[in-house]
């Protein structure tokens, strides 16, 4: 497998391609960013700008394998390349990654999961795209004046006041093991966070007491969909309830903290994963942070970032748009208010001199 070519697509890739790359695979990628360090760390990048740009790079591309990373669970591929993918199939990954699909599925397993308003919508409810991703359009609505004249492609369903929390996991397609319970970085304001509900990064572990009951709801999950790899599960804690909230089927952010957690290699777990060996239960030696910093209002990169503790690093003369992201800082501790607290001490420091 190490000298076979691994193509790796994503939203942004970085994480994927430099975990592969520390373990010696022979990686090229294809993402939405032209980050430097992703650019380090494989021997090729293509940087997209839409989606359909990749049905054309993906017949130029030679390459053995393929591993999804996030948006392109939700991308319907060429049947050329679908043989190719390392982790959960095609058809897979449409079933899972179709909420409405997910929802009626956890119902016949028995999952708790927030209820879905088919006919009348009870406020307050969150209205979301029946395929996700980053939570960037899911929306709070309050009340019926709330609701938008046209939601296409979106659905209705219980808003559930809680802690947003994942757990990611590694299976065989029949047995899972859960590698971590990570909280989630929601909406960040002090990550200039686009939406109350986008993905701003995690902290692992997350410490909360119902941790090893929902790791237990996650690989029993993996196991009942003959998930294969890595894979995460969202979940909301509200006291003593613990609410599934979506399955993200292939490699997902929380890769960076898992790494820094444990001292695993996510990417080579996940492959071995697949070809059936499993890891034990890994040991968390510390907690970390991942929190993805966006732009306020326009910015143009100045320098690059040779900040300790900055990846997803931005090239010279790029210009960010307001809300979207800039890079990402990650920080290690003995305990979550540490990790917090250096991640802003590096953000309010350090950032500014490369804007
Ligand atoms: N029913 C809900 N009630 C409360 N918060 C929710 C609900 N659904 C989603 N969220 C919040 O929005 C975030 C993103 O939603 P999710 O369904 O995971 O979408 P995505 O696929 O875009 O990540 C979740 O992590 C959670 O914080
Ligand atoms: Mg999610």
């Amino acid at each position: 497998m190490k000298e076979d070519k691994i193509l790796i697509l994503g939203s942004d890739v970085r994480h994927i391609v430099c975990s592969a790359r520390r373990a010696g695979y022979n990686v090229i990628s294809i993402d939405f960013f032209d980050d430097v360090d992703t650019l380090e760390c494989d021997k090729d990048h293509i940087t997209i700008r839409e989606d359909e740009d990749i049905r054309e790079e993906l017949k130029r591309m030679e390459f053995d394998h393929l591993v999804i990373g996030s948006h392109f669970e939700n991308f319907d591929l060429p049947r050329s390349v679908r043989d190719k993918i390392l982790g959960n199939s095609s058809e897979k990954m449409a079933e899972v990654g179709d909420k409405l699909k997910l929802a009626e599925i956890l119902g016949e397993l028995g999952y708790r999961h927030p209820e879905i308003y088919d006919d009348r919508i009870k406020f307050p409810a969150v209205m979301k795209p029946i395929r996700g991703g980053g939570g960037i359009k899911n929306r709070l609505i309050l009340s019926e004046k709330d609701l938008p004249e046209y939601h296409d492609g979106f659905f209705f369903q219980e808003y559930i006041k809680g802690r947003s929390t994942s757990v990611s996991s590694v299976s065989d397609g029949e047995n899972a093991i859960s590698l971590t319970a990570n909280e989630q970085l929601i909406g960040e304001k002090f990550l200039n966070s686009p939406s109350d509900f986008a993905y701003c990064g995690n902290i692992v572990p997350y410490a909360g007491k119902k941790a090893g009951e929902m790791e237990k709801i996650a690989s029993q999950l993996a196991s009942d969909l003959n998930l294969r790899g890595f894979n995460g599960v969202d979940f909301i804690v509200k006291r003593d309830e613990i609410f599934v909230i979506e399955v993200n089927p292939r490699l997902c952010g929380s890769l960076d903290t898992i790494e820094l957690s444990t001292g695993l290699n996510v990417f080579d777990t996940h492959i071995k994963s697949i070809f059936g060996e499993l890891p034990d239960e890994p040991e968390i030696k510390n907690f970390s942070g991942k929190a993805i910093i966006f732009a306020k209002r326009d910015v143009e990169v100045k320098k690059i970032i040779t900040e300790e503790g900055f990846v997803d690093i931005p090239p010279i003369g790029k210009r960010i748009l307001e809300g979207k992201p800039i890079t990402t800082i990650l920080a290690t501790g003995a305990s979550r208010e540490i990790v917090l607290n250096k991640i802003g001490e590096i953000y309010e420091r350090a950032l500014p001199k490369y804007l």
